[in-house]
């Protein structure tokens, strides 16, 4: 079966009081219409429009050019929206899937029975509708006597008895293509002067065509988002798939309520995440990580065997067996080797931190490379800023820097080195030496210094 897919996207969404176009709107962190490309994709549809209007130039940026676009200068309702794909689509294939951009959580399975029904029973239309808690809003479904579909009803043209009718229409259309686009242009305008997509079932019905309604195996699939009130209830469910996709995957979720995880965000075996951890953006964990407490993630990368505790980490790559927290913030372009442990109150940005190197207390370290293994003693700074421009600091494997160690940058420590507590390094460290003082003073070699302390 050859598929065309359109996804009407030009509507504002006057309900949602906002500037941004309501299909932009993110529903856990991606915009809504991207849960319904997503959906769509799957099927591999010989076309997919997406009929944009609102912030038409924001939508396209927003999806990519992956797609089809087209315009609707004037939002004169979905009959009209899906009328104007007519040229990019027209004897192009069997099928025209119509949905609606603001139904992030439409499946893939649940589109692709409604498209099998409506091949298999060679109808001219069919729909998916369900019966939801408060049916306002959407379009009621109208049945004869036999059961069989006949129309569907809009809220604004309903008559009290008729908004009493529970079954609703969710918003997912199917046409045999040869069907759906002479009798498109043939939609009268209703209340509001909006052409109604919907309006085709009666016609159909008039023809003696056949028209179906299928339902979606989980009513929680139709929710169609009007207002800021059905966003949350989508995100809330898309949510609340993506912890379940991931604990049947094997991560370990002490406490899913309180664990917000993104549709982008990958997640390793056996990793532990704690309550109140916020995984965002391209994130992805290794495996045997133990995330949270109180973590918050963003585009960052965690190797295997890491920890991550009452911390805040954005833009960061972090290699296996790191350990970061509690209360500490790694900022973009830090990268932290294997085995690297951060501790409380740190704070890292723009730097390599080589294998092995500790970091522990209240420091902070911008624009720097750290070697491997050097100890980095409570209280270091990296001062990095001269009030006009951003400066380097590097520290060589094996350094020691004692406590309150000021790197006045840019400034260079050598390998093996040590500073001593409260030094103000204002000029590079020869490797294997000592210095300290304020401003820092060269005052030999290591080697020897330990000599003079063992005799
Ligand atoms: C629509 C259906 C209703 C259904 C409900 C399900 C119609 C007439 N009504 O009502 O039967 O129960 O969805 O959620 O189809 N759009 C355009 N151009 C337009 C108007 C709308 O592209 O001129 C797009 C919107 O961007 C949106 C979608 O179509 O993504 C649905 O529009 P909306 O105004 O939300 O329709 P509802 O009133 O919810
Ligand atoms: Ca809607």
């Amino acid at each position: 079966m050859k598929v065309l897919a359109v996804i009407l996207a030009a509507g504002q969404g006057t309900r949602m009081k906002s500037k941004r176009p309501k299909v932009l709107h993110p529903v856990a962190g991606e915009p809504m219409i991207k849960h319904v490309v997503r959906a769509v994709s799957k099927l591999r549809p010989h076309r997919l429009v997406v009929v944009v209007g609102y912030g038409a130039e924001e939508v396209r940026r927003a999806l990519g050019d992956e797609y089809l676009y087209v315009e609707q200068e004037e939002q004169l309702g979905t009959g009209h929206a899906l009328l104007q794909a007519r040229q990019l689509l027209e004897g192009k294939g069997d099928t025209v899937l119509a949905l609606f951009g603001d139904h992030p959580l439409i499946t893939t399975k649940t589109l692709r029975r409604v498209l099998d029904e409506n091949e298999k029973e060679n109808a001219a239309i069919t729909i998916l509708t369900f019966h939801p808690l408060d049916p306002r809003g959407y379009g009621r479904i109208r049945r004869d006597s036999a059961g069989q579909v006949v129309g569907i009803i809009e809220e604004v043209a309903a008559s009290e008895e008729e908004k009493g009718m529970e079954e609703v229409n969710d918003g997912v259309l199917c046409f045999r293509e040869g069907w759906l686009w002479p009798h498109l242009e043939k939609i009268e305008p209703g209340g509001k002067g909006e052409y109604y997509l919907t309006d085709l079932l009666a016609l159909a019905v008039e023809e003696g065509e056949r028209v179906l309604a299928l339902s979606p195996e989980d009513e929680e699939e139709a929710l169609g988002v009007n207002s800021r009130i059905d966003l949350a209830r989508a995100e809330a469910v898309i949510r609340q798939r993506i912890r379940e996709r991931l604990m049947l995957s094997g991560v370990t979720m002490v406490d899913p309520p309180s664990t917000f995880i993104d549709s982008t965000v990958q997640v390793g075996q056996d990793t532990v995440l704690h309550p109140h951890t916020i995984l965002e953006g391209k994130t992805t964990i290794g495996a045997n990580c133990s995330i949270g407490p109180g973590s918050h993630l963003r585009d960052s990368k965690v190797g295997d065997g890491c920890t991550i505790l009452y911390s805040l980490v954005e833009g960061a790559v972090l290699e296996e067996k790191v350990d970061v927290g509690p209360f500490s913030h790694l900022r973009p372009g830090t990268h932290l080797a294997s085995g690297v442990q951060v501790g409380n109150f740190v704070e890292i940005k723009e730097s390599y931190v080589g294998p092995g190197t500790k970091v522990g207390h209240f420091s902070y370290i911008g624009d720097a490379t750290l070697g491997r293994e050097v100890n980095v003693g409570a209280g270091t700074i990296t001062c990095n800023y001269d009030g006009e421009r951003k400066h380097r600091t590097i520290v060589e494997d094996h350094v020691f820097l004692g406590s309150d160690t000021m790197l006045v940058a840019p400034v260079k420590v050598g390998a093996d080195a040590k500073t001593g507590a409260g030094s103000v390094v204002t000029k590079d460290v020869p490797p294997g030496s000592l210095a300290y003082g304020v401003p820092a003073q060269v005052k030999g070699k290591m080697k020897s210094e330990l000599e003079e302390n063992h005799s």
